[in-house]
């Protein structure tokens, strides 16, 4: 029944818009069947493990022997309400905070994938029956598509693709350089491995203009409510336009990226990407003291940085004992570290906070990330400095050359008239 409800679209609208072809994943979606470790807080098990560090070690699956020692194995390091629990350090590469670029490739071909056919609002169009998207995106998702129809209407919104296994991202890839070349291709498509779309975390928009065709949104109009608001839901537009020579990628108003609400605020309040959020994060670990974000009535988080223990297995990392007043989850960010992220909006006396540290350190000014204010691009590991030729576009560095950009070149090629880009269709579909 549901899926005669659901809004399709006519295979006949494809062969009209090639751009959309290229970004959105035709080819089969392939579901991997991937063991996933959750170290999410819940009811049943947070007693469990409340006061037994080791609950955790079957999770891993690791004798007790393999797990590691660390500056927390001595349990009087720990502030009283916070405990350890074991994670593997080969999670680093799963959550939701994963940084997938050009430079640093998804470990991941989808994880804990449900088909959004089957469980997307219809509230929002879907492209075919054949899609998938991380479980943990489709409940805000789905809000977010609810919200946006309560306050702009119908409109003809759909969801032109998500999770990508690298197959597709490859089909991607070589029709794109087939149709466009290799330039056009780099500045909106993610070489196979490379792409967000492999996380699982992300999906892509686009609606029907007035010729009733299908074209990826450019957050214009209406439009421009879901990049205004996204982040009370958890995403992030995450290629915006004034930082692409970070990410790498050019202006993208249709791709939106799941990171989870405190993280999706502070980004979007600090105008910083996820390059410099994930890289700024690093600074704020446990004994150094957390990152604190006060939302008040939306809510309040605790977010720290744990490095993975390089030697062992396994990474003892520091969580919060008390459930009733205080969730935690914890990501990885697939450069080396995990993420933890602590729900504190049910802690009115802000108990966990004094008791967390004593060199814990916070102010109370609504949203603190000084650091990503005063950006130094000349300090993020992600720009290389380097000169660049135009027998670079193959390499990493050359995305990074803000004085002679690659995306520079990519206008003046289409200034002179060798894409027409206004019409996709013009091109044949593969
Ligand atoms: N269009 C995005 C960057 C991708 O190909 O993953
Ligand atoms: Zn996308």
């Amino acid at each position: 029944m549901k899926k005669k409800e659901k809004k399709l679209i006519p295979s006949g609208f494809l062969a009209m818009i090639v751009a959309v072809v290229f970004l959105s994943g035709m080819a089969t979606v392939l579901v991997s069947g991937h063991k996933i470790n959750v170290y999410r807080q819940n009811a049943a098990d947070s007693k469990a493990i409340a006061d037994n560090t080791s609950s955790y070690d079957s999770v891993s699956g690791l004798s007790s022997d393999a797990i590691a020692p660390n500056a927390f194995d001595d349990k009087s390091n720990l502030p009283e309400g916070y405990k350890t629990i074991s994670v593997l350090n080969e999670d680093v590469n799963k959550g939701q905070l994963i940084l997938v670029n050009y430079q640093y490739e998804s470990k991941i071909d989808g994880d804990n994938l449900i088909n959004l056919y089957d469980h997307l609002s219809d509230s929002v169009g879907i492209k075919d029956d054949d899609m998938y998207i991380n479980n943990i995106v489709l409940k805000p998702m789905n809000k977010l598509f609810d919200d946006f129809q309560k306050e702009k209407g119908g409109t003809s919104i759909l969801i032109s693709s998500s999770y990508r296994s690298r197959a597709d991202q490859t089909k991607i890839y070589e029709d794109s350089v087939k149709h466009t070349g290799e330039m056009s291709t780099q500045y909106y498509v993610a070489k196979p491995g490379y792409s967000e779309h492999q996380t699982g975390y992300c999906f892509d928009t686009a609606a029907y203009n007035y010729n009733d065709e299908m074209i990826e949104l450019d957050g214009e109009g209406v439009y421009s409510w879901l990049a205004d608001n996204c982040m009370n839901y958890g995403f992030i537009l995450r290629y915006p336009e004034d930082k692409t020579n970070i990410t790498g990628i050019g202006y993208e108003g249709w791709h939106f990226r799941y990171v989870g609400v405190p993280h999706a605020i502070a980004m979007k309040e600090n105008k910083i990407c996820l390059e410099e959020y994930i890289t700024g994060l690093q600074k704020y670990t446990f004994e150094d003291g957390p990152l604190y974000i006060d939302k008040g009535d939306k809510g309040r988080w605790l977010v720290y940085y744990v490095p993975k223990l390089e030697a062992f297995n396994n990474t003892d990392i520091p969580v919060p004992v008390d459930s009733d007043k205080c969730t935690y989850s914890i990501s990885g960010n697939n450069l080396g570290g995990f993420i933890v992220t602590v729900d504190v909006t049910k802690d009115p006396e802000n108990s966990l906070i004094p008791k967390a540290n004593k060199t814990w350190s916070f102010d109370n000014s609504s949203l603190i990330i000084k650091d990503f204010v005063d950006y130094n691009p000349d300090e993020d590991p992600f720009v290389d400095t380097s000169t660049d030729t135009e027998d670079d576009w193959q390499s990493d560095s050359f995305w990074d050359d803000s004085e002679n950009s690659r995306f520079d070149e990519y206008e003046d090629y289409y200034d002179d008239g060798n894409y027409d880009y206004d019409s996709p269709g013009d091109y044949d579909e593969e």
